[in-house]
């Protein structure tokens, strides 16, 4: 068993990936965050901060299982908050023309934001299972993934054809994971951020309401819909009609 818990961010970079490690290191977790780039060739290392930093393409569904073995050796134990930060898309190639994304870059995404995704929550539901069967059943866990609107909302934007399938294709996955598995005291989120009124957050994503969010998640899971629509990261927002159950 680790000495504090431990939060693993798939996907970590100067802005949302920065914010949320620096909330959950105030807390008392131990961080581990993982990138493409940032770490002298393939051994973990430390940030400055103190944080584990290790080196993988998360698209690759066979860097997982190192991942979660890193941590485990770095950090003595399994994360019980896993954060799926990591995104790419890939544009139309001709103008208005969705049909025209590049097949492998269209392959490329759905390894990541959705393949990639549904191994490291794969890995953490059986970590998970197998620590709560050594004694540590009454550890909430949570998986949080950032979303936004395309999982909800159609936008008419060929260049956004890969990233809206991968946003809605994991919000499904993610949705079932949370009823089949919230009463083992296991939940699986989709934060998915707006500005006032419900438009997407967009270019002016807010790192640190993503932070409080997700720290909220973390102490308090419960009370939460697993697909949360949020502006400041304090309380869900409600913005679209209807309900995942209908
Ligand atoms: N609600 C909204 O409207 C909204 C708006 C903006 C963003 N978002 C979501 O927020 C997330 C990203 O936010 P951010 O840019 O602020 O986060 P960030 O923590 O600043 O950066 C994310 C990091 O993910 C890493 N990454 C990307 N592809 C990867 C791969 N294949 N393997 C390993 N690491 C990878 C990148 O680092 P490397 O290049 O070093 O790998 C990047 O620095 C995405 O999920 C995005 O869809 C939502």
């Amino acid at each position: 068993m680790a000495s504090a818990p431990i939060v693993l961010i798939l996907g970590s970079g100067a802005n949302i990936g920065a914010a949320v490690a620096s909330r959950f290191d105030k807390l008392g977790y131990q961080v581990a965050l993982v990138s493409r780039q940032g770490s002298d060739g393939d051994a973990p290392t430390r940030t400055p901060e103190g944080y584990l930093k290790i080196r993988a393409d998360l698209a690759d569904a066979e860097a997982y299982a190192g991942i979660y073995s890193s941590v485990r050796e770095a950090l003595g134990g399994v994360p019980s908050v896993v954060v799926f930060n990591a995104a790419s898309l890939t544009p139309a190639a001709e103008p208005g023309n969705m049909f025209s994304v590049p097949l492998d870059g269209f392959q490329r995404d759905f390894d990541l934001s959705v393949k990639g995704a549904f191994v490291a929550a794969r890995e953490a539901y059986r970590l998970w299972s197998s620590e709560s069967e050594a004694n540590d059943g009454g550890v909430k866990k949570q998986f949080i993934m950032t979303g936004n609107k395309l999982a909800r909302s159609i936008l008419p934007n060929p260049n956004f054809t890969t990233l809206g399938l991968a946003k809605s294709a994991s919000a499904y996955w993610i949705g079932l994971a949370d009823k089949l598995y919230r009463e083992k005291g296991f939940r699986f989120f989709v934060a998915d951020q707006r500005v006032a009124g419900g438009s997407p957050a967009g270019n002016n994503a807010d790192a640190e309401a993503h932070a409080e969010l997700f720290t909220r998640l973390a102490r308090d899971p419960e009370p939460w819909p697993f697909y949360i629509t949020f502006v400041d990261g304090t309380k869900y927002e409600k913005f679209e009609n209807g309900s995942w159950d209908e």
